[in-house]
């Protein structure tokens, strides 16, 4: 029986070495707890394709435009380290001040956002990365992603993301949204690999395809709207499973996002559910339940325009 800390190791490295070190170096890792493992809080750190590293689980602002200072205060007091923010969240300057106002230092905080399609449409990429690091209060971002795959767009915004990462002033830049031919596009002209692809995952969604094809190509995966936003949250499955390990529906379903090497990233404005969602390395799914979970999918977006190759906005 592998004890939790070995658990918790081992979760991490299979995430990493499956995101950019190969199958076959994935598999020897199963078998392999030794390896040196440094933890935030208990969350695991995931090693990106460029050394840095990344919590496995964060705090997610989408919709948070009331008070997003305090939500995002109250996360970090939770534990929470990994903020992801949009630039269409409307919510960079609140998302600031709350990292300001937890007292934890910046270096501490590893801090997301994504520039908008309009933004690339509207070719401003570069005074929009400047703006939302005034509003966000830093002088850095740890990640960058695009938000949505602007075909036309891609090549130019990746660019000049690269150019702020060569200026140090972005540590990291990834894409959002992405199916795999879009990231076949993208790897002929990129000098700096896109170090995660963010995208929809949840019981009903589950995206294995993408997900699957994602870290073939060498890019770790996180989920967006793990709880389907919510609407997952009262499915029978899962409430069942959730009774079996005592345990609530979101911890179950984050739960099976970790155990698949996953990162995820997920939203409340509730402090007592901030703390149930941040509370999920304590238990382990059985490979069972696991397959029980893979079985609710039915490739029901939350809403039905998100698609990467169609999506209006
Ligand atoms: N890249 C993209 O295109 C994209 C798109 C969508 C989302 N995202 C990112 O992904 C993040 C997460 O997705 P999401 O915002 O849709 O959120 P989500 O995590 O899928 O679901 C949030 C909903 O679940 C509820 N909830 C959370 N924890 C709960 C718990 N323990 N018990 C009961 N209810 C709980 C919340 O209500 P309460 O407030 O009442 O807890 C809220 O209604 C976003 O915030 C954003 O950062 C990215």
């Amino acid at each position: 029986m592998m004890n939790r800390s070995n658990f918790l190791k081992s979760t991490a490295s299979m995430a990493g070495i499956l995101a950019f070190g190969g199958i076959s170096k994935a598999s020897e890792m199963i078998n392999n707890n030794a390896q040196e493992f440094v933890s935030i809080n208990e969350v695991p750190l995931i090693t990106l394709n460029n050394g840095k590293v990344i919590p496995q689980l964060g705090f997610g602002t989408w919709t948070l435009t009331e008070k997003p200072e305090q939500h995002v205060r109250e996360a970090i007091e939770v534990g929470f380290r990994l903020i992801d923010t949009a630039q269409g969240y409307q919510n960079e300057a609140g998302v600031g001040k709350g990292i300001k106002d937890s007292g934890i230092a910046r270096k501490d905080i590893f801090l997301t956002t994504k520039i908008g399609p309009d933004v690339m449409r509207n070719r401003t990429v570069k005074q929009s990365i400047d703006t939302s690091m005034e509003k966000l209060q830093t002088d850095y971002l740890d990640l960058m992603l695009i938000h949505w795959p602007v075909k036309e767009h891609i090549q130019e915004t990746w660019g000049i993301m690269e150019d702020y990462v060569n200026k140090g002033l972005i540590k990291s830049i990834g894409l959002s949204n992405f199916n795999p031919d879009h990231i076949d596009d993208l790897l002929k002209y990129a000098k700096i690999k896109p170090v995660i692809n963010q995208i929809e995952i949840h019981p009903t969604f589950s995206n294995m395809e993408n997900a699957g094809r994602t870290l073939y190509r060498g890019i770790p995966v996180q989920c967006w709207s793990p709880l389907a936003a919510g609407k997952d949250l009262d499915d029978p499955v899962l409430m069942e499973l959730a009774k079996k390990y005592n345990k609530s529906v979101a911890q179950i379903i984050l739960r099976w996002d970790i155990q698949r090497g996953l990162l995820t990233v997920t939203r409340s404005t509730n402090v007592e559910h901030m703390k149930e969602d941040f509370n999920i390395f304590d238990f382990e799914l059985s490979a069972v339940d696991m397959s029980i979970i893979n079985g609710i999918n039915r490739n029901e977006r939350t809403y039905e325009k998100n698609d990467p190759d169609s999506f209006p906005w």
